[in-house]
């Protein structure tokens, strides 16, 4: 059993709540990732849970068991940091059997074990060499397999991969998320990169000042952001937001106005939205207006993001800022009256105070 429960979890560092009183529940055998961006609290967050760092107030429970008063290696939690932080002059192998040696494990069954997990890693020519001697993937991976020797219930990442190269991350990545599914064990995994939370998580819990914005699966956090906030912060580009304002529709639909141009969304809400959101990659220019569209007047392409296999482009416009998928082909064809076309059912509604309308 090693479910994480935090219950009013506060955390007071110089008078200041950094985070106000939070509540979550990690399930047992989930990769669930906190995402956020800098300074919102998330490593405070991890390192309470491995008792790095106190609770200012409230309870901490993994596996049932409250463990607020319990040391950083009774709680069956391993840390994976990122910068590594390997013994510099102990081998690959030396470090990672130091928490067995710590918790004075058999000589034999350490060989065993590091035998093993250098395996699962791929690190076992690597075993002699001194951590000066790797490459920052392998220093990683050496990090990795410190932390899972001991076999722990709970797995903490801080950022592992945020001191990578590019091609390195990924790769890591892939191994991160193979090794999840080999091992079940309950992790939890700090990013603020959103594509590492979109593709390891099962859970990503979106933080904002120390506070809960959002708990969802990738699907849900694209597709039905709790706030603007939520909405803005996933994806990229990052989603188009208007203001609009609400004109009654029939039983059904919604009738929106926006640019001096009506929107009719095949919807009814709830409450009259102030605000909607529309992911660039549902936005198009064409001359001849779509389902739903909108003029654009004095538009100027500020600068076109090349993707290799899609195009955005960015422009300035009498909408304000103006972010869509580029069609060359279409554009050059077509040229004239530049319409914002988008699918009208892809439009999501925010009231005033940016909270997503059902
Ligand atoms: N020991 C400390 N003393 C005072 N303030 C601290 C301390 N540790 C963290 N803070 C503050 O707490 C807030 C949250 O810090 P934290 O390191 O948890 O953020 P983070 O979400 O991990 O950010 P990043 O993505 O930059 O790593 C920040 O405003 C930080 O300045
Ligand atoms: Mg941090």
């Amino acid at each position: 059993m090693s479910e994480i429960q935090l219950t009013q979890i506060r955390k007071t560092f110089d008078q200041t709540d950094v985070i106000p009183g939070l509540d979550l529940t990690i399930p047992e055998g989930h990769f669930t990732v906190l995402l956020g961006p800098s300074g919102c609290g998330k490593s405070t967050l991890l390192r309470m849970i491995a008792g790095l760092e106190s609770a200012s107030a409230g309870e901490i429970r993994i596996g049932g068991r409250l463990v607020n008063d319990v040391s950083p290696a009774e709680r069956g939690c391993a840390m994976v940091f990122q910068s590594y932080a390997l013994y510099p002059h102990k081998t690959v192998r030396a470090n990672m059997a130091y928490p067995l040696r710590m918790a004075r494990t058999p000589r034999r069954e350490i060989e065993k074990r590091v035998a093993e997990t250098a395996r699962f890693l791929e690190l076992t020519d690597l075993l002699d060499r001194y951590p000066r001697q790797l490459s920052g993937g392998q220093r990683q991976r050496v990090a990795m397999g410190r932390a899972m020797i001991r076999r722990p219930e709970v797995l903490l990442y801080d950022e592992p991969l945020s001191n990578l190269d590019l091609e390195l991350r990924v790769r890591l990545r892939l191994e991160i998320a193979e090794l999840q599914r080999e091992m079940k064990r309950t992790a939890v995994y700090v990013t603020h990169d959103q594509t590492e939370a979109m593709t390891l998580a099962d859970s990503i819990v979106v933080l904002r000042k120390g506070r809960i914005e959002q708990v969802g699966g990738p699907d849900a956090l694209y597709n039905a952001p709790a706030n603007t906030f939520v909405a803005g912060f996933i994806g990229t580009p990052k989603m188009n937001f208007f203001d609009v304002q609400a004109v009654a529709g029939d039983a059904g639909t919604s009738i929106l106005t926006l640019g001096g141009s009506r929107i009719t969304l095949p919807r009814a809400l709830s409450r009259p939205p102030a605000q909607i959101g529309i992911r660039p990659e549902y936005c198009a220019l064409t001359s001849t207006p779509g389902e739903a569209a909108v003029p654009l007047h004095d538009s100027r392409l500020v600068i076109r993001e090349n993707l290799g296999d899609r195009s955005f482009g960015f422009l300035s416009s009498s909408l304000g800022k103006v972010t869509y998928l580029m069609d060359e082909a279409a554009q050059a064809r077509d040229g004239g009256v530049q319409w914002l076309s988008f699918p009208a059912q892809k439009v999501l509604c925010f009231d005033a105070r940016g909270d997503l309308i059902h």
